[in-house]
C-alpha cells in the first residue's frame, strides 16, 4: 500500500517556545508515527525577509533542529533536512516561475499583509514576491499528499494546488498517452481495473467528485504499480494528462491555546515565552514574576483565578485536584500567589526535563547532530530528484 507522505517545513526564527510545541512539534511527533514525514528549515525562506543581515540564520537553524529532536521528533522515524542543502527545490521553483502568472502571486494574501506587517523592511522584491512560489516547490518537489500547516499557510497550499494542476495541464501529454494507459490498465487484476474504469467514467460524464476520490484511493492502494503509471493513471481518471505533480492536501494545526506570561497567546513578539530549553532558574523566575489577579493587591485579598493568567497555565499543567486547591486557596485567600504558582513551575520543568535531556545528547555531540542532518538531506535529495526527473522530462529539458 502507498503511504501518504507528510511534508512541512517552518523558518528559522530564533529559539522555539512552548507555544511551537503544544501548537505545532506535539502534531509532528504525532503525524510520523502514522505516515512517512519529511520535516525541513526552511532557511531560503528566512532570507525572503532578512535578505540585508542573513548570517544568524545558520545557528537559528542549528538551534531550531535541537528544539525539534528535543521535542521528541524522532530521526529513525522522520527525515530532517535543510531547504538550501537540497538545491532541486531552487530548480523546480525557477521552472515553476516560467509558467506562474504574476497576477496569482500578487493576489497571494499574505504578500500585502507581510508588507503592510513589516513596514520598516522593504519587501519589494522578487524574491519575497516569490515566497509562496518556493514553498510550492517544497511541497511538490516530495510529492507530498499532505501539509500540516497553521490557518496563515493555508492560502499557500491553495496556490501550490492550483499550481500543480496547471502545470500537469500545460506538460503532462506524452505522446501516445492513451495507449499507455491501456498498457498501464492490462497490468492491474480485472477487478481493480474495473473498479477504475467505473470511477473514471462516473467522474468524467457525472462529475461525480466520490468516484474521483475512490478512484484515487484505489490507486493508492495497488501496490505493485510503477510510479510512472500510477501518474498516467491518475492522470487519466481526471482527464488531464500525466499527473507528474501531485496536488497537495493540508492538514490544519489547531491554533495554540498556549497561554504567554502575561495571559495573551504566547508569541515571540509579545515577549511573553517561555523558550523549550529555558533554564530552570529563568522558568522559576519568569513566573513567579507573572501578572496575577489585580484585585488582589495583598496576600489576604480573595482573588479570582477568572482574572488571573496564572490560572490558564494551571490549566495547561495541572491536575483536577491541584486546580482545585488553586481554586479554593484564591478565592479564600487561603494561599499566597507565590504558593499557587510552583505547581506551574514544577508542571512546566517536568514538561521540559526529557526535552532538556535529548537537547543534551546533541549539544554534547554536535556530529550527532550533523550526521542526522547530513543523512535527511541525502535522502531528500534523492526524492527531489526523481521528481525533478519527471519534471525535466516533461518541459523537454532532459537531454539524453
Ligand atoms: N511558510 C511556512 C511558514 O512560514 C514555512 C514553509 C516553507 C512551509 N515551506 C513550506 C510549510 C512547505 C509547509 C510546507 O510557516
Ligand atoms: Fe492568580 Fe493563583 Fe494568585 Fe489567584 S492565587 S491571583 S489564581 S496566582
Amino acid at each position: 500500500m502507498y503511504a501518504e507522505r507528510v511534508l512541512s517545513g517552518m523558518r528559522p526564527t530564533g529559539a522555539l517556545h512552548l507555544g511551537h510545541y503544544h501548537g505545532v512539534l506535539k502534531n509532528w511527533v504525532r503525524l510520523q508515527h502514522d505516515y512517512p514525514c519529511l520535516f525541513f528549515v526552511a532557511d531560503w525562506h528566512a532570507l525572503t525577509t532578512q535578505y540585508d543581515d542573513p548570517r544568524g540564520i545558520e545557528q537559528a537553524s542549528w538551534d531550531m533542529l535541537i528544539d525539534w529532536l528535543a521535542a521528541g521528533v524522532d530521526p529513525e522515524r522522520a527525515t530532517l533536512f535543510i531547504q538550501s542543502q537540497v538545491p532541486e527545490h531552487a530548480e523546480l521553483h525557477l521552472l515553476m516561475s516560467m509558467m506562474t502568472p504574476l497576477g496569482w502571486l500578487e493576489r497571494v494574501p499574505t504578500y500585502k499583509d507581510q508588507q503592510e506587517k513589516l513596514a520598516g523592511k522593504d519587501l519589494t522584491t522578487y524574491g519575497f514576491l516569490g515566497y509562496p512560489l518556493l514553498m510550492s516547490a517544497d511541497i511538490l518537489i516530495y510529492r507530498a499528499d499532505k501539509v500540516p500547516v497553521g490557518e496563515d499557510q493555508i492560502p499557500h497550499v491553495e496556490f501550490t494546488r492550483e499550481l500543480a494542476r496547471r502545470f500537469n495541464h500545460m506538460y503532462g501529454f506524452e505522446s501516445g498517452f492513451a495507449d499507455k494507459v491501456e498498457a498501464a490498465l492490462a497490468t492491474l487484476n480485472s477487478k481493480n481495473r474495473r473498479s477504475y474504469k467505473e470511477a473514471r467514467t462516473r467522474f468524467q460524464q457525472n462529475g461525480d467528485k466520490e468516484a474521483l476520490a475512490r478512484g484515487k484511493a484505489l490507486l493508492g492502494e495497488i501496490a505493485d504499480l510503477s510510479h510512472e503509471d500510477r501518474e498516467r493513471l491518475a492522470g487519466s481518471l481526471e482527464g488531464t494528462g500525466k499527473m507528474i505533480l501531485v496536488e497537495p492536501g493540508y492538514l490544519l494545526t489547531e491554533e495554540s491555546k498556549m497561554p504567554g506570561l502575561d495571559g495573551q497567546k504566547m508569541s515571540k513578539s509579545y515577549g511573553n515565552t517561555i523558550t523549550l530549553r529555558e533554564s530552570e532558574a529563568s522558568v522559576a523566575k519568569k513566573v513567579r514574576s507573572m501578572p496575577t489577579d489585580t484585585q488582589r493587591v495583598h496576600r489576604t485579598d480573595p482573588g479570582d483565578p477568572a482574572r488571573c493568567p496564572v490560572w490558564q497555565l494551571h490549566q495547561v499543567y495541572s491536575d483536577t485536584v491541584t486546580r482545585e486547591w488553586a481554586q479554593q486557596g484564591c478565592k479564600t485567600a487561603g494561599i499566597g500567589c507565590l504558593d499557587c504558582k510552583q505547581p506551574v513551575i514544577d508542571g512546566i520543568l517536568r514538561e521540559q526535563a526529557p526535552m532538556r535531556e535529548r537537547a543534551q545528547i546533541y549539544l554534547d555531540q554536535p556530529a550527532l547532530l550533523r550526521d542526522i542532518v547530513a543523512a535527511g538531506c541525502d535522502k531528500a535529495r534523492q526524492l527531489a530528484g526523481e521528481t525533478m526527473r519527471d519534471v525535466r522530462a516533461a518541459m523537454g529539458l532532459a537531454y539524453r
